[in-house]
């Protein structure tokens, strides 16, 4: 298609290296669209004829219906998705194919086919997080009001709620459908129509081209529309940023579902075994959910890579922008679904949180803020009465709900039996009022809200 200068034919590894139907056929839909649009607006504006152009329209019908039913030969000595169809249209339709690509060229129809298979991998994320967080309401309603210890530094903090732990994953997975959103606000500029990179002398409509594939309007500028490729890695940035979040989750249930925490259980269906231990189950999709981080944020490293310090406009590099981005929203759309699933289907062992949460004096702060409130204590000293609370009750081997008033009053006089009241974690979570905090209460407007949103 383009060797008319040429007198040899390229080398094997000339193709070898060139060659990108392999991973660009995946973009032929959007090639499809994006060739149909080209055309009608060609016919729209006299730059082809009207029986061309029905010609070519026809003969892409054909190619879909080729592809669709698994007929269409995908040749590597045609290198590309772009020029797989050209090829096949000319072989279909003879002559008209060749008035196609008038005012066009692959470095516009590829940034225009990336752009649009981005773009409806974007608004597919958002979908699939909305159903990770409808599963995660569902079953924080269900546990609002059920308790487990909270953490920091993994070590007990104070009690929280199971519900408000899983909430806590629905604000992030808001945020990361955000990034995909505003990502999909910002790429939906056409680039179709910069052609090779400096704009064409045919008296193209970009609009209308802009209008039929869906986008907001034309790219400003030619040789930043065929070489940008800040769609990708901002689409990847908030992959990157999801697939962390995932992980995080991940990570809690492989370590929920030890039986030395044994907070959660998954269903068989969702976990393995092992070929040599026959006590096993396995966590594994959890670990793999934790570990497509790896690939998702690979790729942003290696497009970032591939991108810097590109000269403008288009250059071969580029051609490297698709297998990150492709492997990435394959791994995210993985790891949502076996997320979605896990969420839907764990198995959490109230009864052992519960008992996790009282332990590990995990409602000292209450005692210490008991102290301020009742005794006006400065919060520094009520810390350092209960620091020695703590040691006693350490020593004695006891909760500090079990330990004697008297052992309480020996270490700060003012103190009454009324303190019982708030070291109990139920009594630590419903006094938790605060917006946004643990107590059942908050934790149910909260997942209120989300439902009006979602
Ligand atoms: N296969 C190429 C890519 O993905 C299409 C654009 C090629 N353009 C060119 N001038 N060789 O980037």
């Amino acid at each position: 298609m383009w060797g008319g200068r040429f007198s040899a034919r390229p080398a094997d590894i000339m193709q070898a290296i060139n060659v990108s139907i392999g991973v660009d056929r995946r973009l032929w839909a959007q090639d499809l669209a994006g060739s149909r649009a080209h055309c009608r607006m060609l016919a729209a504006q006299k730059i082809i004829t009207g029986a061309d152009a029905e010609a070519i329209l026809g003969g892409l019908d054909a190619v879909e219906a080729e592809i669709r039913d698994g007929t269409f030969p995908f040749r590597d000595q045609f290198e590309d998705i772009h020029m797989n169809v050209e090829a096949r249209l000319a072989e279909l339709i003879g002559e008209p194919s060749g008035r196609l690509h008038t005012a066009r060229s692959r470095n516009d129809q590829v940034a225009t086919d990336f752009r649009l298979w981005v773009r409806a991998a974007c608004d597919a994320a958002v979908e699939q997080l909305k159903g990770l967080q409808s599963a995660l309401l569902v079953r924080a309603e269900q546990h609002a009001g059920d308790l487990m210890p909270g953490f920091t530094h993994l070590q007990p903090a104070q009690p929280v709620t199971f519900g408000h732990h899983l909430m806590a994953y629905v604000e992030m997975f808001g945020r990361d459908a955000g990034r995909f959103a505003d990502a999909r606000a910002r790429m939906n500029e056409n680039p179709l129509g910069a052609a090779a990179l400096a704009g064409s002398p045919f008296p193209i409509d970009r609009h209308m081209t802009a209008a039929e594939l869906g986008f907001d309007r034309p790219m400003g500028n030619s040789l930043d529309a065929v070489s940008d490729r800040d769609f990708a890695l901002e689409s990847l940035a908030a992959a990157s940023i999801c697939a962390g979040h995932l992980s995080r989750l991940a990570e809690e249930i492989v370590i929920w579902m030890t039986p030395q925490f044994g907070f959660v259980t998954l269903p068989d269906d969702l976990t393995t075994g092992s070929s040599i231990m026959p006590q096993k189950r396995n966590p594994d999709a959890a670990e793999l959910v934790r570990a497509k981080t790896g690939r998702i944020m690979g790729s942003l490293v290696a497009l970032s890579t591939v991108m810097k310090g590109l000269p403008l406009a288009y250059s071969k590099d580029m051609q490297e922008d698709k297998p990150p981005v492709f492997e990435a929203f394959d791994a995210l759309t993985l790891a949502l679904g076996a997320m979605t699933a896990m969420v839907a289907a764990l198995q959490p062992n109230t009864e052992r949180m519960r008992e996790a949460a009282g332990s590990g004096f995990s409602t000292a702060t209450d005692l210490a803020d008991w102290l301020v409130r009742e005794l006006n204590l400065p919060f520094r000293k009520a810390h350092h009465v209960t620091g020695a609370a703590v040691k006693r009750a350490e020593a004695l081997n006891v909760d500090l709900s079990q330990l004697p008033l008297a052992e309480l009053q020996s270490l700060e006089a003012g103190v009454t039996e009324a303190v019982y009241k708030v070291l109990t974690p139920e009594a630590s979570c419903a006094s938790r009022q605060s917006f946004g905090g643990t107590a059942p209460e908050q934790v149910r407007a909260r997942i209120a809200e989300w439902k009006t949103r979602l």
